[in-house]
C-alpha cells in the first residue's frame, strides 16, 4: 500500500469519531502509514490519541483537538432519538473547518428486505426497520450538511476478536437456518483498506458518494457457522428452523431474519477497481482463527 502520507501530503491529521470496532482498525491503520490519528471516546482513557465525545451528556472535544484536522470519519450510529450524535453536537464546529474529506459509516440496513435480490447503490432505500428509518435520515443529514462527505454502507461487520469464533467460545452462538436467507459481511480490515484506496486515488477515481463495502459471497448463517466449528475441529449442533427459535429471540436479533439481501460490491471493486483483502467468509474467518 502506498503511504497515504506521502500520497495526500504529510500534514493529515484524522479524527476518528467513535473508536469501536471499525474506528479503532482505521485509527490504527492509518497511523502506521504516517498520518496522525486523535480518536474519540465516551469514557476517560490513558490514551494519549483519545479525547472525549459524548453527545448523551454534552461533552464535545476541547477546541484546540480540531487544530489542523483534514480528515474525519465518523463511526458513531445514530442516538435512541434517531439523531446523528455528530452532526448534533458538532455540525458548525466541523463547518468551520477546511476539511478535505468526512468519511460517515452507514449500514445496508437501509436498503431494507430485497427477498434475497442483489442491492446496490443505484436502488432507492427501502428501509424496514425504525432504526434503519433513523439512519437514512442521519445519511440525509450528512449529504446536507455540506461537508465533503462520503458514505460507507456496511453490512455485518467481523474481524479478529468479533466474529462467530468468539460466539461459539463465550456460548453465545444459535444454529438457526431459514431458508434461501443469506447475509452479507465485510471484515474490517477491508472497510479500512477500501477507504485508503478512495482516499489514495482521490484524484483519479470519478467521485461517488455512497459506496457499499461488503465481500463477494453473501451466504447463510448456516454455512459460516459450520465453517467456524470444521476449523475448530468441533461437532456444530443441530440446527433449529427459524420459525421453532423465532419467539425465544430477542426483537432486535429477530429484526436481523426480518431482511434478506445480497449487497453488491460492484461500484467499489469493479467500477473503481478495490481489490478486497478477504473476498468471502472463509479467507476472512480464517484471517480471524489465527489471530484471535
Ligand atoms: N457492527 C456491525 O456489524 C455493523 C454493520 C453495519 C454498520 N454498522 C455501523 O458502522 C459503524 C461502526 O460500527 P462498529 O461496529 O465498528 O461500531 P462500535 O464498535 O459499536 O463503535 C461505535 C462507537 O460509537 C461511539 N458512540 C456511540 N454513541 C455515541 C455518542 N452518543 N456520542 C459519542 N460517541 C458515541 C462508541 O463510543 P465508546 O467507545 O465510548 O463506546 C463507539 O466508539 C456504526 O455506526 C455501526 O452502527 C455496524
Amino acid at each position: 500500500m502506498k503511504n497515504l502520507a506521502s500520497s495526500l501530503g504529510n500534514k493529515n491529521k484524522f479524527l476518528i469519531l467513535g473508536c469501536g470496532f471499525s474506528g479503532s482498525f482505521f485509527a490504527k491503520t492509518i497511523r502506521k502509514l504516517g498520518c496522525i490519528a486523535l480518536t474519540s471516546s465516551r469514557s476517560e482513557n490513558k490514551d494519549p490519541n483519545s479525547f472525549l465525545f459524548n453527545s448523551e451528556n454534552g461533552i464535545v472535544p476541547n477546541a484546540k483537538i480540531f487544530n489542523g484536522v483534514t480528515h474525519i470519519l465518523s463511526c458513531i450510529p445514530p442516538d435512541k432519538n434517531g439523531n446523528d450524535p455528530v452532526l448534533g453536537s458538532l455540525k458548525n464546529k466541523l463547518k468551520s473547518l477546511p476539511l478535505e474529506w468526512v468519511g460517515y459509516l452507514s449500514t445496508t440496513g437501509v436498503y431494507g428486505n430485497s427477498k434475497g435480490d442483489w442491492v446496490s447503490e443505484a436502488d432507492k432505500p427501502k428501509p424496514l426497520q425504525n432504526r434503519s428509518h433513523k439512519r437514512l435520515n442521519c445519511e440525509k443529514e450528512w449529504i446536507e450538511s455540506g461537508l465533503p462527505v462520503q458514505i460507507f454502507r456496511l453490512p455485518g461487520i467481523y474481524g479478529p476478536g468479533r466474529s462467530t469464533f468468539e460466539a461459539i467460545r463465550t456460548n453465545k452462538i444459535r444454529v438457526i437456518s431459514k431458508k434461501n436467507q443469506v447475509f452479507s459481511r465485510i471484515h474490517v480490515a477491508d472497510i479500512t483498506n477500501a477507504i485508503i484506496y478512495l482516499l489514495q486515488n482521490k484524484n483519479s477515481l470519478k467521485f461517488h458518494q455512497i459506496i457499499n463495502i461488503a465481500d463477494d459471497e453473501p451466504c447463510s448463517q448456516i454455512e459460516v457457522i459450520q465453517y467456524c466449528y470444521n476449523l475448530l475441529g468441533l461437532q456444530m449442533p443441530k440446527p433449529i428452523l427459524f420459525e421453532d427459535a423465532k419467539e425465544e429471540l430477542s426483537s432486535i436479533a429477530q429484526s436481523f431474519w426480518m431482511e434478506n439481501r445480497r449487497v453488491s460490491n460492484e461500484l467499489l471493486c469493479e467500477t473503481l477497481g478495490y481489490k478486497l483483502i478477504y473476498k468471502n467468509y472463509k479467507v476472512g474467518l480464517r484471517n480471524c482463527f489465527l489471530n484471535s
